[in-house]
């Protein structure tokens, strides 16, 4: 497949604002994105131009509010806006337009990634407003706002100017809770010696913020920021999620660009303000994962969304002048200390055209179900198989399509997407692989025209994945090798 040129961007088209546009230019820019053969049926995607970051995921008057940042008029990271969604299912969102624009002095340069919580009859909202002087300098202010339930958006003057003494200007992201009678906020940060951290901030009122400190942790010197901290406490365990940049790969971990993971302890006491913890673990085994932000619905699930894409990476869609979508929402459960994720309940609104799955494979097998959005809940059980698995969006003959393998000689569960379709993000890799002993697996799959979200058993792992393929890879191909691989299961064709 060919690769098509992404043109440079100066820095005047990036901060160009979209009511700067004429008409012409944005309806020729819709043309553009909906021929795009690449686009998703029921994931969250910007009509043109760049998403990245959930930002305010909430639920308020009767809706949960979810925002997402948008560069509009191409693939490319330009001045942010907030883009609203609002839903009563988590599942079917409506578009509700610009939330918030980069249209003051504290945010001209992009409204940065943030966070919402109601509050009373209001949406309390604080996110980061990105500020470059004539010699490209950066401010960030803490910014505040309220939704109200007709839903209009008021901005208020920043509430933290500047980073604190000791602190770069890569200080952002604020995630704000309510603890006992106190507001919370976590932001992320860079210490002066370039290593990441996250600041806390405590307030009564919302309005003035007392700077507490730093989040203590062991991480020292745990790459140069940490982006989009998250906290809560889970079933009495105290969790730290947060997107640190600048870790090495190690082994099976860290392979992609940027990571996103957690560090879980005894829930955080503010006035001392450390969190005992064990290692760090990621929250993906994929490819495309960031970013993420959890909410509490009123029946108290954790959901987390997470951005489906990762910074300073071409996507094959940029060429189609559209980037990235967000994940499905997933409720976050807690094992032994650990994350599962699993897809939420409402997904399953989607289901239509419920087809069985039940055979036992040699070599590879051909599936007579086929399709582009789907979702796929199997059972796999080597009978004697050494290595097994499943290859997704093949084309006839299986040469084209991403595989998951078992391999029991190497103990590895593996996901390939060197074969899936138009290449990319080459320089990290096609392959990510986890720690897998056992013979059997249960999984299952979202597949969108441009994605595979994959759990493995119950949630404890999670493959995100972006994949470019041409419109005939409709296959699915079960595959066992050096024996035989029972698999039942079904198939469902997903609908919005
Ligand atoms: C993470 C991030 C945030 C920032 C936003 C800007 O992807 O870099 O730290 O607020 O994106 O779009």
């Amino acid at each position: 497949m060919k690769k098509k040129l992404i043109r440079e961007w100066t820095r005047e088209e990036r901060y160009r604002l979209y009511e700067d546009y004429s008409t012409e230019e944005l309806v020729c820019l819709e043309a553009v994105v909906a021929q795009s053969s690449y686009r998703q049926t029921y994931h969250v995607q910007p009509k043109t131009g760049l998403l990245n970051d959930p930002n305010g995921f909430s639920f308020f008057n009767g809706r949960y509010h979810l925002f997402y940042q948008w560069f509009p008029m191409g693939p490319i990271h330009g001045v942010k806006y907030w883009y609203h969604l609002s839903s009563v299912d988590l599942i079917h969102w409506q578009e509700e337009g610009i939330g918030l624009a980069p249209d003051t002095e504290f945010d001209s340069h992009g409204v940065f990634s943030g966070s919402a919580l109601a509050v009373d009859d209001r949406l309390f909202m604080m996110y980061t407003g990105n500020v470059r002087d004539e010699d490209w300098q950066r401010t960030p202010y803490q910014m505040t706002a309220y939704m109200d339930r007709t839903g209009t958006i008021k901005k208020n003057f920043p509430v933290i100017s500047g980073a604190p003494i000791g602190y770069t200007d890569h200080f952002r992201d604020p995630k704000v809770w309510k603890e006992n009678d106190h507001y919370y906020v976590i932001i992320g940060a860079q210490r002066e010696n370039q290593t990441g951290t996250c600041l806390i901030y405590q307030s009564i009122d919302l309005v003035c913020w007392k700077f507490l400190g730093e989040l203590e942790t062991s991480l020292l010197d745990f790459g140069y920021m940490w982006e989009c901290p998250d906290y809560f406490v889970l079933d009495g365990i105290g969790f730290l999620l947060f997107s640190p940049q600048g870790l090495n790969a190690d082994g099976d971990r860290y392979r992609n660009i940027y990571q996103t993971g957690y560090l879980s302890g005894k829930p955080v006491d503010w006035q001392e303000r450390k969190l005992q913890h064990g290692a760090f673990q990621e929250l993906d085994a994929g490819f495309d994962f960031y970013a993420a932000q959890t909410m509490l619905t009123p029946d108290d699930r954790r959901i987390l969304i997470g951005w489906m894409g990762l910074p300073e990476i071409g996507y094959p869609s940029d060429s189609d002048q559209w980037a990235h979508c967000l994940t499905i929402p997933r409720e976050i459960k807690q094992v032994n200390g650990k994350l599962f994720q699993v897809p939420v309940k409402e997904l399953t609104l989607l289901r239509q055209n419920e087809q069985d799955i039940d055979t036992s494979v040699t070599g590879c097998q051909k599936l007579s179900v086929t399709g582009t959005s789907y979702e796929l809940e199997l059972k796999l059980e080597a009978a004697s198989a050494r290595r097994f698995g499943i290859q997704l969006r093949a084309d006839e003959t299986g040469i084209l399509g991403t595989k998951l393998l078992i391999d029991l000689t190497e103990n590895k569960l593996t996901l390939d997407r060197g074969p899936a379709g138009e290449p990319f993000a080459e320089e990290y890799g096609s392959i990510r692989k986890i720690d897998y002993t056992r013979s059997n697996i249960r999984i299952r799959i979202f597949v969108d025209v441009s994605s595979l979200e994959i759990f493995v058993n119950d949630g404890e792992a999670v493959f995100t994945t972006r994949i470019f393929t041409r419109t005939d890879q409709r296959n699915i191909f079960l595959i066992s090798e050096g024996g035989i691989t029972k698999v039942s299961g079904k198939k469902w064709d997903l609908r919005l």
